[in-house]
């Protein structure tokens, strides 16, 4: 496996590696896309392909009264996701699944908004990942 398998999902220590660029390297495309995004303080976003979690961390500030949840299927994702919202998480203001957009099992109309950052282009059936 080449290491730049690591953006699609990443895997063992090069996906470690891999999760740490992305939360650095996409942060100016991040903040372009966000500063178009109006949400209330009190809304409730998710997050799919949350990668390494840097988004979940500027929609939290965003929402500073909103719950922040965050969907991927790589472990690697998930765990540091968790570790850097590790204070939202235990103020019950953030949560972190593993688990593929293509069939989630959050409830219907409950986000405010759904966001996807440099991730739609890895996802399977696109209609059906935005069906979900
Ligand atoms: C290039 S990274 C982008 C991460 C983050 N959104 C960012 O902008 O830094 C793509 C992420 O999408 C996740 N991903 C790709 N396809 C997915 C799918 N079908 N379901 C859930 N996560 C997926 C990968 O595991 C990876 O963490």
């Amino acid at each position: 496996m080449s290491f730049f398998e690591n953006t699609r999902k990443p895997a063992g220590f090069g996906g470690k590696l891999m999760v740490v660029m992305m939360n650095l390297g996409h942060s100016p495309v991040a903040w372009w896309g966000l500063h178009f995004l109006e949400l209330a303080p009190d809304d409730k976003v998710l997050d799919c392909g949350c990668g390494g979690g840097a988004n979940i961390r500027r929609l939290l500030k965003k929402c500073p009264q909103g719950i922040v949840k965050g969907i991927d299927y790589s472990p690697v994702s998930v765990e540091k996701t968790k570790k850097v919202n590790e204070t939202a998480i235990a103020d019950g203001r953030c949560a972190v699944l593993q688990g593929s957009v293509a069939d989630m099992m959050f409830a219907d109309n409950w986000f405010d908004a759904v966001t996807a950052f440099e991730t739609v282009y890895f996802w399977p059936d696109l209609p059906r990942c935005f069906r979900e």
